[in-house]
This record gives C-alpha cells, structure tokens and sequence, in this order.
C-alpha cells in the first residue's frame, strides 16, 4: 500500500487503522473501544484495555525465543566498558529491581524520578517502573538542583534512583550535591533515594534514606507484570514551554506502545533483530521512545552510548561504535552531525571504519539545515531523513515513512504527515492558508495514539496550551508550511522556546534565573543563531537605577546563575547590560527583533514599538 493510501486509511477508519497496529502486542485485557471521544476534546485510546509494556519489551521475547538475542549494549567510551545485556539478562535484572520497588513502597500508580547518567540502571528502572505500573519521570542530568527540584514538587514520587556520578568526556560529574540540593529545595530530605555507586565516584558511607542499588539487588525478588490500564501513565517527562514551570507531558501505556511498536517498521525500516541506535540522552524524549522503548518493543537491539560525538576520543566515535556492534539505523541530532564536520570535515575519520552494516541515518530535535543534511549524505552514502518531532507528540509527526514507501527528500523538509497525524497549517485567525502559505502548524484532533492526551495533573493547561487556541486543533508551537506537495516545512516556533543542541529551554526559565541577582530590573533572553548548536541563548539584562558594578564581573556572575539554576547545557553565549528592553506599547518585549539586531541582520521598524530609540542604544551596546 502506498503511503498515502496508508495516510488517507489512518485518517478515515482510525480505528480499524490503530486497532489493527495494537494486535502487533499482547494485552492481558483487550481494549473495549480503540479510540473513546466520549469527551472530547480529551480523547483516550484503548480504553477498557490492559497490557503492560515492560512484558511487551521484554517477557514476550524471552518466551518466543529471543531471550539469548543481545537487548541492550552499553556501550561507554568514557568509562571504557562495553556490556551486552541478552534479551534473558535484562529481564532478570529488571525483575529483580522492580522487586526492589515494591519491597520500598512503590506501587501501581505511584511515582519514580530517575536522575541518573547513561548506565544501564536507568534503563533497568524504567522497565522496572512499567514492570509494576509506577510511573517514572527521568530528570536529564544536565538540569540543575532547581529543576530537579521542581519536577520532585509537581511529580510528588514515592522514591527517586539516582547515581553517585555522571561522566562529560573525561569530566566526573558528582550528582549526589544536586540530588541533595533539590529535595531540600522541595521540602523532600527524607524521601528514600536508590542509589547507584560507580567505581568513578564510590559511595563509601551510606547516609540516611539512602539504599544502595547493589545491595538491594543481592537479595531483591525477581517480580512478574502487572496488567495496567492502557490509558494509565507510563510516565512523565517534563518539558519548557513559555514560562519557567516545566510542563509535565503523560504518556499512557497503550498508545504508546502501539504507536512505538508501529513506527519501527513503517518509519524506520527495521525488523526484529536489527540493531538500532539512537545517539541520544534517556532524559530526553527520544531517548525514552528510541533507545529504551520502540527497540526493546520491536525486539531490536539498542545501544545506549555513554559519550559524545566527538572528544570520546574523537570525531570517529559513531563509527567506530556502528562498525563494532553493526548499527543498521542511527538517530541522532543534526547538532552532532555538526560538531562531527567540524572536526573532520573531508570524512577521514569516517573512511578508516566499516560503516556498511547501516542502512539510514534519521535527525530530529531541530531543523537539519540543507548544508548539514548534504554533507552527512555525501559521507554516509545511505538516506539521511529529518523527521519532525515533539516531547508531547512522543513519536514522529512528519516523516519520511522508509518502511511504507520512501519519497523523494526534499533538503530542509522533514517530508510528509506520519499516519494518524491530520496536520494543517493556519493563519492568526484559525483558517487554513493555501499551499505553500506560512502559519501555525497544528493537528486536528484526535492526536493518534503515544501522544499526551493531558498534563500531570494540570488538565486545564493542558486545554489552555495545546487546544485552546484553535478549535478542534492541537498547537504544536511551531509555524512554517506545507507545500502543494504535502511536504511540511517547519521553519520557527511561536512561542519562546528555544533549541540548544537539540535540548529545548525556556527562555522564560531563563530570565527567572538572571531576575534573582539583585541587580537586575529587568532581562530578556533570546535564541540567536549558533552554526554548532543551532541557537544559544544570549541575555539582556537591565540594572536597577543607581547601580554601579563591573560588568564583566556581573556577566560571570549572570553566567553562573544560570548555570547553576538551569543548568551547564542552558550556557549564554553573552549578556549584555543595556539601559531599556524594546518593547511594544502594551509592554512585550520585542523578541524577533532584538533576535535579529543581535545577529547582525537587518529589521523592519515595529509599528507598535513604544520607543524606537531603544533599538538604536541596543545595537550600539552590541557594538562595544
Ligand atoms: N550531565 C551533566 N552535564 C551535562 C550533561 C549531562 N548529562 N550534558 C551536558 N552537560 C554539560 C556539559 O558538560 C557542558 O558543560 P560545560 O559548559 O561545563 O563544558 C554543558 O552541559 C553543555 O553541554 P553540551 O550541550 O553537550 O555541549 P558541548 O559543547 O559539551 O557538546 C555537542 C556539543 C554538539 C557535541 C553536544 O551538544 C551534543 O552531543 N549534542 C547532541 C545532543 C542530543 O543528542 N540531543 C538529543 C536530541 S535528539
Ligand atoms: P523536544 O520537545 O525537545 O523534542 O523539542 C521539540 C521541538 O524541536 C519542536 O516543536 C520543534 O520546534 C523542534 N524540532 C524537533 N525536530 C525538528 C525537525 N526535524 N525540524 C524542525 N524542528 C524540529
């Protein structure tokens, strides 16, 4: 079938098109309908039914045969170990710590946070948590006290696991100060926490609440499934949106599972056995569905890689690991494409290793940038495909669909709607612009299954956010086109996210960061265009009156809150002190055009500018 009989199908019967999809899995209760729009807007799928993921990952390949296939290969240049976990080892150990949970207290429903590095443990704890039906909310290690703190305040977790250490490159990354810090800050000190000890970073001592992961796994009881409600949350992961509270995305387990499952054939070409690697980080949302969950869903192999791009030890570390464990599909961020090239730009690296065994290289997280998109064609010599993505979508929502049928690339076009996604693009006043025409991307509801049907406990910003805005639509944030073709060009957001290496920031967490010096008034961050990262922020800060300070002594400063409250990824790249933020007569910030004074390019004078001379004293304080 041709995709787009496939896409006209998904749309029109579906569910006939998902009901069909979710037969792939095994459910201990089948669903009594697939799609229940009894309230909608809020839709549900699966209803009725039960299943549990982490038997559908793992239990089931145990019992058709797969059990000595290898499930997962930490692979990890920066501790210099490389461990394949079969199908049969991963079980057993996530048996045995799901054990581990219920002995602790934690039950069907209740929360986990993990904070932890890219060690197989925070593999074993998501399946563990799904094992039991808990809910787990993993925390990037990058993020700060503060944001860990406030994702503990809003999940309200039964216990957290977390590690003695992180490693960056050749750097030991103590966690447990920022574990501390963030259950003072949310009032949590005697919560228990399971901690990992690496032999980077041993933990010796044992302080109060805290369990070793060790020891509670020498004598822990291995644990069956439990049958979960397939719109019950398999987890939380939090994301930035317009303002500095992180918005707690849900994931329920039966579309999930099926949407994950589905899209390993009908995107990404794989097939049971195949081994998949996605070169990202499990706090993030794809490493949640791409290195954890469609993989083990699919009974692939996937490789959970411990380093960077480049400087582990060099710009052939993804060769070197596609050669050694023959990775057949690789996804990743454009951003370490660019950091690669930067490196070896000519492909040296590249041509000492084996690459044949891969057959696609798929990015998202950000645009791919034609340049960069060519360039790893031109390399690679297999399909490079931009696919378009979101924490809330969960899965692919504009694809090249290889396993359908491939199209055409079209450079800087993530290509076409994904089956079960009725994307459409509309102007400011909701109607929908012709071919070609620029405006709000958004989905008519329903939103197909594996994405968020709410927010943690929030339903109303859930409503306020994503429906609100466009009757029977879901916003997705960003603007840009699609073409006579139905090719979808994502081109910026509207609202004032921004994208740092493929990690997604608020600006507005940003700015509460820089508001807590007390020398600052008023600040503004922007986004301005990185050629490694994509965007960096960079900030505007205004002094209360009368203050005199060094300004590169204030900047360090500035640097370091932010650092130190968001987090080491949320860097500035400058930040500057200026006398006034431009602003409109009803006082918003003028973003987009101090976005493009800041990079040099040129500008329309606002019409609703409250003050042009702003303007002028901004770009001379970028001058200086
Ligand atoms: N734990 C603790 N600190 C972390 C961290 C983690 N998990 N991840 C990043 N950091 C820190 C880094 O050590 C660095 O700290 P520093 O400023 O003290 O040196 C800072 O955060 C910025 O890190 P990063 O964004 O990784 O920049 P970099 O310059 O070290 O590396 C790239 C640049 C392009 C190689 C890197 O950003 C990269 O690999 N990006 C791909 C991201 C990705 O896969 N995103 C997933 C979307 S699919
Ligand atoms: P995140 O929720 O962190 O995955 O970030 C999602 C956002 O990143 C999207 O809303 C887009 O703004 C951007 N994004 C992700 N993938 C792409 C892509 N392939 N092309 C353009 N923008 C992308």
């Amino acid at each position: 079938m041709s995709y787009i009989e496939n896409y006209r199908n998904s749309l029109a019967r579906p569910e006939q098109f998902w009901g069909d999809a979710a037969d792939q899995l095994y459910w201990s209760k089948r669903w009594d309908k697939v799609l229940d729009d009894s309230n909608a807007p809020f839709y549900e799928w699966f209803a009725g039914g039960e299943i549990n993921t982490c038997y559908n990952a793992l239990d089931r390949h145990c019992e058709s045969g797969r059990g000595e296939q290898a499930a997962l290969i930490y692979d990890s240049p920066v501790t210099g170990q490389v461990i394949t976990y079969s199908y049969d080892e991963l079980l057993d150990l996530v048996a045995r710590f799901a054990g581990v949970l219920l002995q602790h207290g934690v039950a069907l429903g209740d929360r986990v946070i993990i904070y932890m590095p890219m060690i197989p443990e925070a593999v074993i704890s998501m399946l563990a948590c799904a094992r039991i039906g808990a809910i787990h909310s993993v925390v990037f290690g990058g993020f700060a006290a503060k944001e860990l703190a406030t994702r503990i305040i809003d999940a309200d977790p039964k216990l957290v696991v977390s590690a003695s250490c992180g490693i960056e490159g050749s750097r030991v990354i103590p966690y447990l100060p920022l574990l501390e810090e963030a259950l003072a800050i949310a009032g949590a000190t005697e919560m228990p926490r399971i901690l990992v000890s690496r032999p980077q970073l041993p933990l010796d001592v044992l302080q109060p609440y805290v369990i070793s992961w060790d020891q509670a796994m020498e004598s822990a009881q291995a644990f069956g499934c439990v049958a979960v409600p397939a719109t019950d949350p398999l987890y939380i992961l939090y994301t930035s949106g317009t303002t500095g509270e992180p918005k707690g995305v849900v994931r329920p387990n039966g579309g999930h599972a099926v949407a994950l499952k589905w899209s390993m054939d009908h995107i990404y070409d794989v097939q049971p056995g195949d081994v998949y690697w996605a070169a990202s980080d499990i706090g993030w949302v794809v490493g949640h569905s791409y290195i954890v969950y469609a993989p083990l869903l699919h009974g692939c192999t996937s490789i959970l890689y411990e380093g960077k791009p480049v400087g582990t030890p060099d710009a052939s570390a993804f060769w070197r690991v596609i050669e050694q464990h023959r990775v057949k599909c690789l996804f990743t961020a454009p951003t370490a494409f660019r950091a690669i090239r930067r490196e070896d730009p000519d492909g040296a690296l590249l041509r000492q290793h084996d690459i044949s065994s891969l057959d696609t290289l798929f990015l998202a997280g950000e645009r791919c940038d034609p340049d960069t998109l060519h360039w790893a064609e031109k390399q690679l010599e297999v399909p490079v495909i931009d696919h378009w993505w979101q924490t809330e979508s969960g899965w692919a929502m504009a694809a090249n669909p290889l396993g359908i049928e491939p199209l055409p690339v079209k450079a800087g076009s993530p290509t076409v709607a994904v089956p079960g996604y009725d994307i459409r693009v509309l102007d400011d006043m909701g109607n929908e612009v012709a071919p070609g025409e620029s405006g709000n991307i958004v989905v008519r509801l329903p939103l197909p299954p594996g994405t968020l049907p709410t927010l943690w406990g929030n339903q109303q910003r859930y409503f306020d956010t994503y429906l609100a805005r466009f009757e029977n639509c879901y916003l997705t944030g960003d603007a840009g086109v699609v073409d006579a073709e139905g090719y979808v060009w994502v081109m910026s957001r509207i609202d004032d996210v921004i994208n740092v290496a493929g990690h997604r920031l608020s600006t507005g967490a940003l700015e509460e960061a820089l508001a807590t010096n007390p020398d600052v008034a008023e600040c503004a961050v922007i986004g301005v265009e990185d050629k490694l990262k994509g965007e960096l922020p960079f900030g505007f800060v205004v002094l209360n009156a009368g203050v005199q300070v060094d300004e590169v002594g204030l900047k360090k400063d500035l640097v370091q809150i932010v650092r130190s409250q968001v987090g080491p990824i949320a860097t500035p790249r400058d930040i500057l002190v200026v006398a006034r933020l431009p602003k409109t007569r009803s006082g918003k910030i003028l973003r987009g055009t101090m976005r493009k004074i800041a990079e040099g390019q040129e500008y329309v004078m606002p019409a609703t500018i409250e003050d042009p001379a702003v303007l002028q004293e901004i770009a001379e304080a970028l001058e200086t």
